[in-house]
């Protein structure tokens, strides 16, 4: 998929190619093609992830950097078939009472509802855009899974003591996982609406979520239904190249 694209470009225009810093006969390494054709993955093989390769992963999240090399992560791997069942319900009915608070358009609240998600956008307005609003949702209809089938899920909890932004150093860490996931055939899915089992008092003693850490997001990890893996369109950033006192724009 990824030569398909690359030969597209470079064939269609030179010019082109260049301005995505590619050139003609250029290969890409095993490691930029794990990251170009990584996709997130929603349909999995009713098929357990070997033991062996679920370490391998997590080896590779270890393994991340971090700001002071602080680490600050912990890991929690579900592989209980039940207990992601009821952790999925867990979510569901959370997103369920969000719905029902803000659901300004359809919901029974009316304009109560309109008056809380305009609190709730302030105080949240990333966890509320729009996207993940869309699929809370979802969620709450039934119509969203929250691991969509896959057999094993890593949970990342991040501990607040980080150096500087651990949020940062935790996401650095799950990529890791995701693109050694992708490496060894499997299948990957970030389900950042783990979250909500903050929320519960059960999961939080269940899962070992307590000060200093807090559950920040899972990794859905299975064998993928398909071939869901290939390049897509991601926006075209322009850059600030600095070089030799002068700056030009490159893509
Ligand atoms: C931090 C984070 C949280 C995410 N949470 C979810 C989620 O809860 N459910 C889901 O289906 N996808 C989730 N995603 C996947 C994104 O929707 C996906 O990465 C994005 O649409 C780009 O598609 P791609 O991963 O196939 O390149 C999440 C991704 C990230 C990085």
């Amino acid at each position: 998929m990824v030569e398909n694209v690359k030969a597209e470009i470079s064939d269609s225009s030179n010019r082109a190619g260049e301005m995505y810093g590619w050139y003609e006969g250029m290969e890409w390494n095993p490691v930029e093609k794990v990251i170009l054709e990584r996709r997130s993955v929603r349909k999995y093989k009713d098929e357990q992830v070997p033991e062996k390769l679920v370490r391998r992963i997590l080896e590779a999240g270890r393994f991340a950097p971090s700001a002071g090399n602080s680490q600050p992560w912990r890991f929690v791997v579900v592989r209980d078939g039940k207990m992601l069942e009821e952790m999925e319900r867990y979510v569901r009915l959370r997103c369920r009472i969000l719905k029902f608070l803000l659901d300004w358009e359809g919901g029974p609240l009316g304009r109560l509802a309109w008056l809380n998600s305009q609190l709730c956008i302030r105080l949240m307005p990333n966890e509320l855009h729009p996207i993940p609003y869309g699929a809370i949702r979802l969620i709450a209809e039934g119509k969203l899974k929250l691991f969509h089938g896959a057999p094993t899920v890593i949970l990342i909890l991040m501990d607040r003591r980080g150096v500087g932004k651990p949020m940062v150093d935790v996401g650095i860490c799950g990529q890791n996982m995701v693109l050694a996931a992708h490496s060894l055939g499997l299948g990957t899915c970030w389900v950042g609406f783990v979250e909500l089992l903050n929320f519960g008092t059960k999961w939080k003693k269940k899962l070992g979520v307590k000060w200093p850490y807090r559950l920040m997001e899972g990794i859905a990890l299975g064998y993928p239904v398909g071939q869901p893996d290939g390049m897509i369109a991601r926006e075209l950033h322009e850059i600030d190249w600095w070089e030799e006192g002068r700056k030009r724009t490159v893509f």
